[in-house]
């Protein structure tokens, strides 16, 4: 037993039936922001646009459309247990043994159960970078894992050195997120490659490519999983498949940890409309080859644009791009608030402890110019 351990059970007087575990006492609620539907009250607006989650801007795939009205009239039925049907449809679309993947509501589950299978409370220990996406952080908390975050490069470059150095026989694993979030950087295959190899023999390396499908192309892992028994994959219909508020996400791991992830899941968590959406949105090419056009191209512009305003631009990989504007003319602050004033709503990133950048995710073509424009406005000289 762990000195942490220690303290935690002596810190735990459960002397009300509302009490908790101290270290869930400390839990603060996710801080979502305004909904569009309060800016839109608060500032007296007709147009709210919505720039801040990386969500797809294209809306719902209308094959998935079709899909979630046609499976309405089952919703009283439960779903096949174990999702067979995405399941092989990913395991055909990856080329990969249907024993290899596991689906689950959102990537956030499989992020969750990985900390609760990979790693003993207060024993184990799990690597990340700073800044990293949020849910590393809170769910190795809420599984009682202790997180050790190594920081970015300057430029947001990963630092796998200073990862490595973080590890020892007791980290079980190891979270990449490629390309990054917030900072829309790639990690190349090849340094991924060198990682694996390098971590201790007990971890696992979780590549988190949510965004993959965005980047150029040859930059994921997944064509060097057989070579890598250590590596898991972790993607989701969140972002190019327009699902995000259905709630998929779906992981390519080895054989013998998805089979664990299947027997502690929730028996049903990938619900039956979320599942027919999905079958039809991977089969949809058209609307992936719209979406990644239509980022493609706002993402060049706003990039273009951005720089040429005189801010700080990181070069993204990804749905969404991460900048800091002139300090001279405006704080990242001040311009997050101008903007939703007008109804554009971006996101700040003071959650990541990076007070002086914004993310904003690449929309459709007016979205686009309607955020330029206005940041044309506020940061004329
Ligand atoms: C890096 C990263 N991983 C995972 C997720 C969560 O994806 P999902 O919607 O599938 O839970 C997000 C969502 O924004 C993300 O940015």
């Amino acid at each position: 037993m762990t000195e942490q351990m220690d303290a935690l059970r002596k810190s735990a007087s459960f002397a009300r039936c509302t009490d908790v575990r101290p270290d869930v006492a400390e839990f603060e609620a996710y801080e979502p922001g305004l909904s569009m539907e309060e800016i839109r009250l608060r500032y007296g607006l007709e147009r709210v646009i919505k720039l801040a989650s990386n969500e797809n801007s294209l809306g719902v795939p209308p094959s998935a459309r079709e899909a979630l009205l046609a499976a309405l009239s089952r919703a009283h039925r439960y779903p096949q247990a174990g999702n067979p049907r995405l399941v092989s449809a990913l395991a055909e679309r990856y080329r990969v043994g249907p024993e290899r993947i596991f689906v689950g509501n959102g990537s956030d589950e499989l992020i969750d159960l990985l900390f609760r299978i990979r790693a003993v409370p207060g024993t184990h220990n799990a690597v990340a970078f700073s800044p990293c996406f949020g849910l590393y952080v809170t769910q190795a908390k809420m599984a009682g894992v202790e997180l050790r975050r190594a920081p970015l490069g300057s430029d947001f470059d990963f630092d796998f050195k200073a990862m490595l150095k973080l590890t020892d026989e007791n980290t079980t694993l190891a979270f990449v997120t490629s390309p990054d979030n917030p900072s829309g950087r790639l990690a190349a295959p090849e340094r991924l490659e060198d990682l694996a190899r390098a971590l201790p023999p007990a971890c696992l390396l979780v590549v988190d490519e949510a965004y993959m499908e965005f980047a150029d192309e040859g930059q994921s892992l997944l064509p060097a999983l057989d070579r890598l028994p250590n590596v898991a994959i972790l993607r989701t219909f969140s972002k190019i498949y327009g699902l995000a508020g259905l709630r998929i996400g779906y992981g390519i791991l080895p054989e013998r940890l998805a089979d664990y992830l299947w027997r502690v899941r929730l028996p049903f968590s990938l619900n039956i409309l979320a599942e027919e959406a999905a079958l039809a949105a991977l089969s949809d090419d058209a609307f992936r080859r719209e979406s990644l056009r239509f980022t493609r191209e706002g993402r060049k512009l706003i990039s273009r644009e951005l720089q040429g305003m005189g801010c700080s631009v990181i070069p993204s990989q990804s749905n969404f791009i991460m900048f800091s504007p002139p300090a001279e003319k405006m704080t990242a602050r001040q311009l997050h608030a101008r903007l939703l004033e007008r109804g554009m709503i971006i996101r700040g990133l003071g959650a990541y402890h990076l007070p002086d950048w914004l993310r904003v995710t690449v929309g459709r073509e007016e979205e686009n110019r309607f955020f330029l424009e206005l940041c044309r406005e506020f940061l004329r000289a």
